[in-house]
């Protein structure tokens, strides 16, 4: 059996070496613990228009609103570092994640934007050794970042997408698609989602897993938080069903649903 080791002080080297002027924490995410989170008040977009609407721009965000919550930027390859830290596994505990993900030997995985592959990996010896993790990607450095850290890890079945905003381009039906503080940087939330739909097998599930928007406490800037009601709001019009919300992370909940069965 291949015993993968979380290489994290070779990891990080790899990733410094790799970024020129890498920033160790960006700063676009943490928050001092006491900025109380801005929950936008939620309003559904009018039918037969966009669903978008622009708004004031913040530090944070990209000035596009989506269901009354502004969109945040999307965090560049600067921060890999951040993505690989140490602390990860007592403030996202990758173990429960994992857990709850409850992977089956042959599965079929979409990591939607999966930076640097921190859960790639993890999830790569769950479906091994015939299953497949699609590390989607919208920015190729983290793409050729992925490609070193899997193969500094020995693994194999990690194959990395780019995708675009609207569409992951999937190459083929998933089991289950995941989301890890990715969807509230998507720039093209309605399409993207539906896009992944299209690619997840009939009852597949589709995973979110965001910092709480509802607790004040978690330091992590608002807009990189949500609320478990806003991705439930935000889902409304997509073929899903809500499954159920994991709660025993620290600071995350992680939101599951299932591909809604064909009329
Ligand atoms: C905060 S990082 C999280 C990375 C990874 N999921 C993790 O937990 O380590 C967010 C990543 O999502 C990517 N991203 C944002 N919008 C995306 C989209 N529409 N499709 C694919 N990736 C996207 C960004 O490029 C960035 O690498």
């Amino acid at each position: 059996m291949q015993v993968f080791v979380h290489p994290n002080r070779a990891v990080l080297r790899a990733l410094c070496a790799l970024i020129v002027g890498a920033a160790v924490i960006p700063s676009c995410l943490i928050a001092a613990p006491a900025v109380a989170p801005i929950v936008a008040a939620p309003a559904a977009p009018a039918q037969n228009s966009s669903p978008y609407t622009k708004g004031q721009k913040t530090r944070d965000g990209i000035g596009v609103y989506y269901f009354g919550r502004e969109i945040a930027h999307y965090m560049t390859h600067h921060g890999a570092p951040w993505l690989e830290r140490g602390e990860r596994e007592i403030e996202e505990r990758p173990d429960l994640v994992m857990q709850a993900l409850a992977l089956k030997p042959g599965d079929i995985v979409a990591d939607l934007g999966c930076g640097t592959g921190y859960f790639s990996w993890r999830m790569a010896q769950a479906v091994a050794p015939a299953g497949i993790v699609y590390g989607v990607e919208i920015q190729t450095e983290m793409l050729a970042l992925l490609d070193v850290l899997m193969q500094q890890r020995g693994v194999t079945n990690v194959v990395g997408v780019l995708g675009t905003a609207e569409d992951p381009k999937l190459p083929q039906p998933v089991d289950l698609a995941i989301l890890v503080d990715v969807y509230h940087e998507c720039s093209r939330p309605a399409e993207y989602i539906a896009a992944v739909c299209r690619s997840l097998k009939p009852g597949g599930r589709l995973v979110f897993v965001e910092y709480r928007g509802e607790d004040p406490e978690v330091p992590i800037k608002p807009l990189h938080k949500m609320t478990q009601a806003q991705v439930k709001l935000e889902m409304t019009g997509q073929p899903l069903d809500f499954v159920q919300t994991v709660h025993s992370l620290p600071r995350q909940h992680l939101i599951i649903f299932k591909k809604r069965a064909a009329p």
